[in-house]
């Protein structure tokens, strides 16, 4: 969704907000603009496309600029033009927006009626005039931005500009995130924390319903009442080389290859190397009470569904309670049965997908406890939840998830096996043989990311086909719905995942010596019945490429190419290095295709609006 960045200072500021914007990209964005305010004028360059296409225009900007603000808009009102683009200027007054306003094309009439011209077909504008309109009657801009907000519905994260008051900067959170970095001489705000790295650690995370001024010296807050606040920065505690691409050709390459690390430092700070016990308070467990929860309500999106989905194969079995797992864009939308003992559990990249959130909010309002699995620290999800477990897997900046997944089931099966040690729910052998398999689990995940050579070739085979289909069963099935949902996201392949069962009940239809079928059968309980449809699958001529042991040469001499993977002896652990040749699958193929890995056509990284 859209990027915003804000700065202001004792020193020029183009060239930072441009690399704050640059280090939004993987948010996924159509077109970009730039405003500063010098000399009491407000100065402007923007630009359709990428900003390699907006920095031509930098030279455009007064270079002794001491303030301005930056913006990557994912179009939602109006096409990816450079008309659209923000910041929107009438003036002395300029507004950069991400998020909607549901209700412009009434305030949009009004303005018109009211003699308002309109130079874009945003939403977003509706919010500039409207401001504008009132500056005239309430000439304190904190006053005016207080009437008009609520005249406003929908979601919004605002930075204003205004040459009335050259000397600060404003924002206004409510349903789209805003992050407030403090510096030395300088100040500035962004729609994530990233953007903001090299700068500060130090951050305020807005609230909704919340207003703030910069100054290169002051950071004032309000509430929608107008009542002030007070905060204390949070530090950040990831580095800035942490989300730099370190020699890799794409992020989505570097985070596939961070796996093993990412994996080891989980497992190492959250289970105690001496006792061999999970650290249930790291966990945000303890801040739980378990003798409510009678039954657990995963809602999620996209690969954090899939991953939420293999929950049902760790907590599940280990917990003894019923599991359910609803995408939260269904889930927000009907009325769900939600009662004091259900546990509603958030899994979530970002912390800022808008679906989600809502989910987390209702359940809570609900009377429910909730909880939250997440990366980033501070987000609006965890700040929702009543307590939270963070993956801690560092920046993931490509907007496929790679380590974001693995790391998520992780965490599941932590989380299942330490509550259902905290329920005396499994036997002190059960709990060693667990903790065990999950020891063995980094060198494991170090074998498969090796063997990305191997995949590379077998993508090259591969690439040209517009079709794939993905199937496994038990846990493997979540597999091949992630493994899909990776092909076409990065290669823009038409890709299905199904459960092997499922084939002969209609997609077998499809199979034809043209079609590619990625079939994921690990030695587990499903092994045979798997081995049954690569028979089916085989039997219509279908083209197998196989996801199994190293040394199972059965299903090797079915399939016509093969990725052997390391095998682990629990069946949820096993989708962690089952997952890794999908990734690599899809990676490989679309660099053959020549896609824009990290930033593919349409997507955002962060899915902020509904
Ligand atoms: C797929 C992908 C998306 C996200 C989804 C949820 O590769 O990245 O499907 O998983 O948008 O995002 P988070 O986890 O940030 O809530």
């Amino acid at each position: 969704m859209c990027g915003v960045v804000g700065f202001i200072g004792k020193r020029p500021c183009v060239r930072t907000i441009f690399e704050g914007l640059q280090r939004l990209e993987y948010r996924g964005y159509d077109s970009a603009g730039i405003a500063t305010l010098s000399g009491g004028k407000i100065h402007t360059v923007k630009s359709d496309g990428k900003l390699a296409r907006l920095e031509g225009h930098l030279k455009d900007l007064p270079q002794e600029s001491f303030m301005g603000m930056g913006h990557t808009r994912w179009a939602t009102h109006g096409a990816p033009t450079t008309q659209n683009a923000h910041p929107h200027v009438s003036g002395d007054l300029a507004l950069i927006h991400n998020g909607i306003i549901e209700n412009y094309r009434e305030l949009k009439n009004e303005l018109i009626k009211d003699g308002y011209s309109f130079k874009s077909e945003t939403d977003s504008e509706v919010v500039l005039h409207l401001l504008s309109r009132e500056l005239k009657s309430t000439p304190k801009m904190k006053d005016a931005l207080l009437k008009i907000i609520a005249r406003l519905h929908g979601a919004y994260g605002l930075g204003i500009m205004w040459a009335g008051e050259p000397d600060a900067l404003y924002l206004v959170k409510q349903g789209s995130p805003v992050v407030i970095g403090t510096g030395t001489d300088e100040n500035y705000f962004a729609s994530d924390a990233l953007a903001l790295l090299p700068l500060t650690k130090s951050v305020i995370f807005l609230n909704d319903g919340e207003i703030g001024r910069l100054t290169k010296s002051t950071v004032e807050l309000w509430d929608f009442s107008g009542k002030q606040l007070t905060r204390v920065p949070s530090v950040l505690n990831w580095t800035a080389a942490s989300a730099e691409k370190q020699g890799y050709r794409h992020y989505m390459l570097k985070e596939i290859h961070e796996q093993p690390a990412v994996i080891a430092q989980t497992i190492a700070r959250l289970v105690d190397s001496k006792t061999g016990k999970i650290d249930t308070k790291e966990m945000g467990i303890d801040d739980l009470d378990l003798s409510q929860v009678k039954s657990i309500v995963y809602v999620a999106c996209g690969t954090a569904y899939y991953s939420a989905m293999i929950s049902k194969y760790c907590v599940e079995q280990f917990v003894g309670v019923s599991v359910s797992v609803e995408l939260a864009s269904e889930f927000r939308n009907r009325d769900p049965y939600l009662d004091k003992e259900t546990l509603v559990i958030a899994v979530t990249q970002s912390g800022e997908t808008a679906d989600t959130l809502a989910c987390i909010k209702h359940a809570a309002a609900k009377g429910c406890q909730t909880f939250a699995v997440c990366n980033v620290r501070f987000s609006s999800i965890p700040r929702s939840a009543k307590s939270t477990l963070y993956m801690e897997a560092g920046p993931e900046v490509g907007v496929a998830s790679t380590k974001a997944f693995t790391s998520m089931v992780l965490c599941h099966y932590l989380f299942g096996l330490a509550v259902a040690e905290k329920k005396k729910r499994v036997t002190p052998e059960v709990y060693g043989q667990a903790i065990q398999a999950l020891k063995q689990l980094p060198m494991a995940v170090d074998r498969a990311v090796n063997a990305a050579g191997l995949i590379e070739d077998v993508a090259a085979k591969y690439y040209e086909s517009p079709n794939f289909i993905f199937m496994g069963r038990g846990p493997s099935y979540m597999i091949a719905l992630e493994g899909a949902l990776k092909l076409k996201e990065v290669s823009y392949i038409h890709a299905e995942g199904y459960a092997g069962g499922e084939l002969k009940h209609g997609p077998i239809a499809l199979i034809d010596r043209h079609m590619p079928v990625v079939a994921v059968a690990p030695q587990d309980f499903h092994y045979e019945k798997m081995i049954s449809n690569v028979e089916e699958v085989r039997a219509r001529e279908g083209v197998v490429i196989g996801v199994g042991d190293l040394n199972d040469d059965k299903f090797k001499s079915l399939c016509r190419d093969y990725i052997p993977c390391p095998q682990s002896s629990d069946g949820a652990l096993q989708t962690i290095l089952t997952v890794i040749p999908l990734q690599f699958l899809a990676y490989y193929i679309a660099v053959k295709r020549g896609t824009d890995v990290d930033q593919p056509r349409n997507l955002a990284k962060s899915v902020t609006v509904e």
